[in-house]
């Protein structure tokens, strides 16, 4: 018999699961499952990684073996009927003999959504869709719209004051701010963190050069948790003015980058090009808009080329606003610190037509952070045509 509560529980033992696979699973989704069996008692988990290759439900079904038959499958994501790296989990399910299948949603790719249910439903499996949708779909809001559009996800980051504003005036910067703690950081300790965090479940991060050339930042993930590709450091620099000496290229040759992980974009190639690649930057030269900087929307597709489900903005306020009016970002997740940085300090969206018009963002969490809050939001559905 099924129950509501139980099969709540089992789902989400199911989704913790599949978040233990962020920073291993891209660019696929996030997927975990636990059988339980015929007594309720769970009898296997699993959760998938893209390096060990076997899909979460293979795994869970394999620690179950026999205690599988008339057992029932609590997954997010809707087991897939095709060949891919792997042979259809469908096919898998059925043969052990599992009586019922509960999934949070159905695969956000069109080309194969709803043909795993299908399949299970044809060979007589009962199943049922839709409980906890909205965290499952949370969990792989990148793949969905990396699957569907080819490109990745766009979230932009912002640590702000009350005010909006993003940092002092340029002539204050090197001096004591009031408003800002000791060593420039605008949030506290706790909204750092939780940066990380996602800095960890992101693919990229992308920058402007005045962002380097203001802060010369590294732009790592220093989660301290195990990821499977480094997190691709993008910078936006239509002329190639990223410093030789700057604490990211000189990253490359120490054991605090990764060969391959700072990715350049700019609009026109010139003789720093060669001096940039012969210390491992990779360069790339894209279309520009109308100012003669990098597209940003050929940046996003070139990205989704390099199978970037996800990149974080978390640029200065010359990109953000470019961003913003391009009309590319999805998310939103703005940090407010405590602080009033009063009208000369420089605005998280520069000489925006974006803040012209106002907007209001959907579906939003909000996160305590010491002193700190911060406001996750929606833009666009990840899961919009
Ligand atoms: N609090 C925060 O969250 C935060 C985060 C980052 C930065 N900041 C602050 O922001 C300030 C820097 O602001 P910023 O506006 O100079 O930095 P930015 O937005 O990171 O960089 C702007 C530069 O990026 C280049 N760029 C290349 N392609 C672009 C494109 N498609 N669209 C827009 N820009 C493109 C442009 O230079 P070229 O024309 O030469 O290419 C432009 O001047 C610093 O004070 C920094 O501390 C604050």
């Amino acid at each position: 018999m099924s129950d509501p509560v139980t099969d709540e529980q089992f789902l989400r033992r199911a989704l913790d699961l599949a978040r233990q696979g962020f920073g291993l699973a891209a660019p696929n989704p996030h997927v975990g499952a636990v059988i339980v069996d015929a007594q309720g008692n769970v009898a296997g988990t699993g959760f998938y990684i893209h390096d060990r290759i076997k899909h979460a439900e293979i795994l869970a079904l394999e620690e179950a073996g026999e205690r599988a038959r008339g057992g029932t499958l609590y997954i997010n994501l809707e087991p897939h009927a095709h060949q891919g790296r792997t042979p259809p989990c469908t096919d898998a399910i059925i043969r052990a003999g599992i009586r019922r299948v509960v999934a949070c949603m159905a695969d956000p790719n069109p080309k194969v959504s709803g043909r795993g249910f299908e399949q299970l439903r044809a060979a007589g499996i009962q199943v049922e869709v839709g409980q906890l949708e909205t965290q499952a779909r949370h969990v792989n809001e990148a793949f969905a719209r990396y699957i569907r559009h080819g490109v990745p996800l766009v979230t932009l980051k912002v640590a702000m004051s009350l005010d909006g504003k993003i940092a002092p005036q340029p002539s204050a910067a090197t001096q004591r701010v009031p408003g800002i703690p000791p060593g420039g950081w605008i949030t506290g300790k706790a909204a750092r963190a939780h940066v990380q965090r996602q800095r960890h479940e992101s693919d990229a991060i992308m920058v402007g050069i005045g962002t380097i050339l203001a802060d010369d930042p590294l732009l790592t993930d220093r989660s301290g948790q195990p990821r499977r590709r480094p997190l691709l450091r993008v910078i936006l620099d239509s002329r190639l003015r990223l410093p030789l000496s700057s604490r990211l290229v000189q990253s490359l040759a120490s054991e605090i980058g990764n060969k391959d992980d700072v990715l350049v974009f700019c609009s026109a190639g010139n003789e720093k090009k060669n001096e940039l690649e012969s210390r491992g930057v990779r360069v790339e030269q894209l279309p520009h808009a109308a100012d003669g900087r990098p597209d940003i929307l050929s940046v996003l597709r070139r990205l989704g080329e390099l199978e970037i489900t996800s990149v974080m903005i978390e640029g200065g306020a010359t990109v953000n606003a470019a961003a913003l009016a391009s009309g590319v970002v999805d998310k939103l997740f703005l940090y407010y610190a405590p602080a009033i940085l009063g009208e000369s300090a420089i605005p998280f969206a520069g000489d925006s037509s974006f803040v012209q018009h106002s907007r209001r963002l959907k579906d939003i969490r909000w996160h305590r952070l010491g002193e700190d809050v911060a406001i996750e939001g929606y833009l666009r559905d990840p899961y919009s045509e």
